[in-house]
C-alpha cells in the first residue's frame, strides 16, 4: 500500500508541507509506505494541450513532472494539499494536476486509487479550494472517502504545527484514505 503526500506550497517547510506530512504519519501508521512530494523547487509548466500525449505515450514538456509520473501511477492513494492563494489552489498545485491529463489520456492511470485534500489559508477560500481538489479527483476516476479533506487555517510560518484540530484532522484523513485503499485492494 503506498501513498502519496503532495504539497504545492512554493515555501519548503511551509505549513500545507507540515500538514501533508501528518497526513502521511496517519497513513504510516495505518500500515502504509508513503511518500511526500513537495513542489517548492520544482519545475513543473501547464499542459499546453499538445494533444500528443494518447498517440507518442510521453508527456511532451520535459520537466520535473516526469519523474512524478511513475509515483503516481505506482500509488494506491494520492493526498494533494496546497496553500489557498486568492480564494483557489496555488498555480503550482493546478499546474501539476493539468499535467495529469497525460495520465487520463494514456489509460485512466488513476482511476480506483483513493484521494484527499488538504486546504491551507488563513482565511478565505477553503471550500471552493477544496472542492475543486475532490472534483478533479472524481474527473479522474478516483475514489473518496467520507470527509475526504482537512484544512488548515495557519497564515505564519510554521503556526500549523500549533494547530492541534487540523493536525489531528489530516492524521484521521490518512488513516481513512488507507483504510478505504485497503477495502478497494481486497479480494
Ligand atoms: C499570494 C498569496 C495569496 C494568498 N491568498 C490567500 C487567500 O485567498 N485566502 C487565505 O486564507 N489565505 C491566503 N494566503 C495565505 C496563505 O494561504 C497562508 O499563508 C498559508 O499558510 C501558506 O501556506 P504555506 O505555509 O504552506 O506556504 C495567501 C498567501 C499568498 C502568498
Amino acid at each position: 500500500m503506498q501513498v502519496i503526500g503532495i504539497s504545492g506550497s512554493p515555501r519548503e517547510n511551509g505549513n500545507t508541507d507540515v500538514i501533508v506530512k501528518e497526513a502521511l504519519e496517519g497513513a504510516r501508521l495505518a500500515g502504509a509506505t508513503v511518500e511526500f512530494i513537495g513542489l517548492s523547487g520544482k519545475r513543473i509548466e501547464g499542459c499546453r494541450a499538445c494533444a500528443q500525449c494518447g498517440e507518442g505515450g510521453k508527456c511532451c514538456i520535459d520537466d520535473d513532472m516526469q519523474a512524478l509520473y511513475p509515483k503516481l501511477i505506482a500509488s494506491d492513494a494520492i493526498i494533494i494539499g496546497s496553500p489557498i492563494y486568492f480564494g483557489m489552489i496555488t498555480a503550482q498545485t493546478k499546474a501539476l494536476i493539468d499535467r495529469t491529463y497525460f495520465l487520463a489520456k494514456t489509460g485512466r492511470k488513476l482511476e480506483n486509487k483513493v484521494g484527499a485534500a488538504i486546504t491551507v489559508g488563513g482565511r478565505a477560500g477553503h471550500e471552493f479550494s477544496a472542492a475543486y481538489l475532490m472534483d478533479f479527483m472524481t474527473l479522474q476516476g478516483m475514489v473518496l472517502p467520507g470527509k475526504a479533506f482537512a484544512q488548515s487555517f495557519s497564515r505564519e510560518l510554521g503556526a500549523v504545527a500549533r494547530e492541534e484540530k487540523a493536525m489531528k484532522e489530516a492524521k484521521s484523513l490518512g488513516e481513512r484514505v488507507v483504510k478505504l485503499a485497503n477495502k478497494l485492494n481486497a479480494p
